[in-house]
């Protein structure tokens, strides 16, 4: 895949029938530390999220509700972008598929799958789930119920247009074998293959019984199926059709990043509408694992889903997001308790890393009244943290270009370990009782105060507000942050640097 300059990245867009709980947060916040990475390493980013509004879920939910859907998308909406500033998420374009910027890209890219041949009218005589905005046929529903949530289907028989899917099998197959990177993880990637070697199956992609959606052109009796609506919504957003320009420096998409529940909307469907239009795949599909609570599969029945704003609220909004990614492997399943978040926070949080910054800081403060000294670079110390340093970059550049969130945290924390048994060892309180000691005190604090600069880079995709409040207290700035890699490199710790004491990063919660 050509590398462009920008880093595209997009979340999934989420439904509005209903308000925004962990599950929701949790693709959005990993997508977020993604793009505040790549800027962090000086490129330039666009993050995409943004609103499934069209379809019948919809429809049936506003009409359950009393209100028309254009009155429930409008309340909804604002929930997941009060969410997402909540969460301090930092993407630059919110799509509504509501908005005309996307149904002039559908209608654009329906014709040109027809023109391409792509599309035919015949009659779909099958299956629907509603919830899932998914056709399946008979033999696939267990007991008459979709097999993939369980819930009633309902039989269709109607007038209905045809995307030719069949016909990009071999296409698709293709690419993916060739393109090992395309579907991860790996473990995913293998289900999508056998799923598709054994028979795809043309995809019906308009309804005539209800009519929340954009119409087909030319036949307006017709709306377009949701699922091939929405997965437009990644072109749109990129200036597909109008902006050539625009739309060739994003398209490609760098990655998808969605829950394991739609890989297949994004794995097959999507790659063959692309084909279909003679458009570029994306690079990337990564599918992450789906979030129990209290060892419960949330749903509003059981009626323990987790609104994030309250997590937030209780846990702060940086321990959260720390936690979703540090709990459990990404492309794993995971379970929120609140057991858990407590203990991340006190274990992980406080006890570790705000010890490590508050001793560190209250020792500069005490013995060099607040002044990060000169520190000598042919010291030992000094050139074995060079090192770790180096070791640390490298594992985090790999994991995080794997999304390996958890083990990027892992090695992040490496550097916490050290710095509290480095303290321990070189005890600066005794070097502070001898005056022919002060040359190692100022090696001692100088390495120290450099690990924490560095743990400041490194935690700024993570909890870029706690992050922000690290950097303060170091006496540095954003600007000191703003020259890609290089912040990454030992020893950038500029001497003189006046440091700040300040409250407590994560305080204890009992
Ligand atoms: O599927 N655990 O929207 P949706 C982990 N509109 N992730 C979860 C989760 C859980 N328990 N619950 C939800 C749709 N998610 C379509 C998408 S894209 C062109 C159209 C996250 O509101 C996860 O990212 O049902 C999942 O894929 C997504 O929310 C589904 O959101
Ligand atoms: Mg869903």
């Amino acid at each position: 895949m050509a590398s462009k300059d920008i880093f595209y990245i997009t979340t999934p867009i989420y439904y509005v029938n209903d308000v925004p709980h962990i599950g929701h947060a949790y693709t959005t916040v990993a997508a977020d530390v993604v793009a505040r990475y790549q800027r962090l390493l000086g490129r330039e980013v666009f993050f995409l999220t943004g609103t499934d509004e069209h379809g019948m879920k919809i429809e049936k939910t506003a009409d359950q509700r009393g209100m028309t859907p254009q009155e429930l998308v409008d309340e909804v909406v604002e929930r997941f972008q009060h969410l997402w500033k909540v969460l301090n998420i930092s993407h630059d374009d919110f799509i509504r598929t509501t908005e005309e910027r996307h149904s002039r890209a559908v209608t654009a890219f329906f014709q040109k799958v027809q023109e391409n041949g792509g599309i035919y009218l015949g009659t779909y005589e099958d299956w629907y789930c509603i919830p899932c905005e998914t056709f399946w046929t008979a033999n696939q529903l267990e007991n008459g119920n979709c097999p993939e949530c369980g819930r009633p289907a309902e039989k269709v028989k109607e007038k209905s247009y045809f995307f030719r899917m069949s016909h990009y099998r071999e296409q698709l197959l293709a690419h993916i074998e060739e393109h090992p990177e395309f579907i991860q993880p790996a473990s995913k990637r293998n289900e999508i293959l056998s799923f598709i070697k054994e028979e795809l199956r043309d995809l019906s992609i308009s309804r005539t019984s209800f009519s929340w959606g954009i119409p087909v052109p030319g036949d307006e009796k017709h709306v377009i199926y949701v699922w091939f609506d929405a997965l437009i919504n990644y072109l749109t957003a990129a200036g597909y059709p109008d902006d050539q320009q625009r739309f060739s420096r994003l398209w490609p998409a760098d990655i998808h990043l969605i829950g394991k529940d739609i890989l297949r909307f994004h794995a097959v469907y999507w790659p063959t509408f692309l084909f279909a239009a003679g458009l570029p795949l994306p690079c990337k599909v990564f599918a992450h694992g789906w979030w129990t609570v209290e060892g419960e599969k949330m749903s509003k029945s059981r009626g323990n889903v987790v609104d994030p704003v309250v997590i937030a609220d209780e846990y702060g909004v940086d321990p959260f997001r720390y936690f979703l990614l540090r709990e459990v492997p990404f492309g794993l399943d995971g379970d929120f308790s609140r057991s858990a978040m407590k203990g991340r926070l006190n274990s992980d949080l406080a006890n570790d890393l705000g010890n490590l910054f508050s001793r560190s800081i209250s020792m500069i403060g005490k013995y060099r009244q607040g002044k990060i000294p000169l520190p000598d670079p042919t010291d030992q110390r000094y050139a074995d943290f060079s090192i770790l340093a180096a070791e640390i970059f490298a594992e985090v550049s790999v994991g995080m270009e794997d999304l390996a969130f958890s083990k990027v945290l892992q090695s992040i924390w490496k550097l916490v370990v050290k710095g509290n048994k480095f303290i321990d060892q070189q005890a600066p309180w005794a070097l502070a009782k001898d005056d022919a000691k002060a040359k190692d005190l100022d090696q001692v604090l100088y390495c120290i105060a450099e690990l924490l600069r560095l743990l400041a880079a490194y935690l700024l995709p993570f909890m870029p507000e706690r992050s922000g409040e690290m950097i303060r207290q170091l006496g540095l700035t954003r600007e000191h942050y703003s020259q890609g890699e290089d912040i990454f490199s030992w020893g950038k710790m500029p001497s003189g640097t006046l440091t700040e004491r300040g409250p407590s990063l994560f305080p204890r919660l009992d």
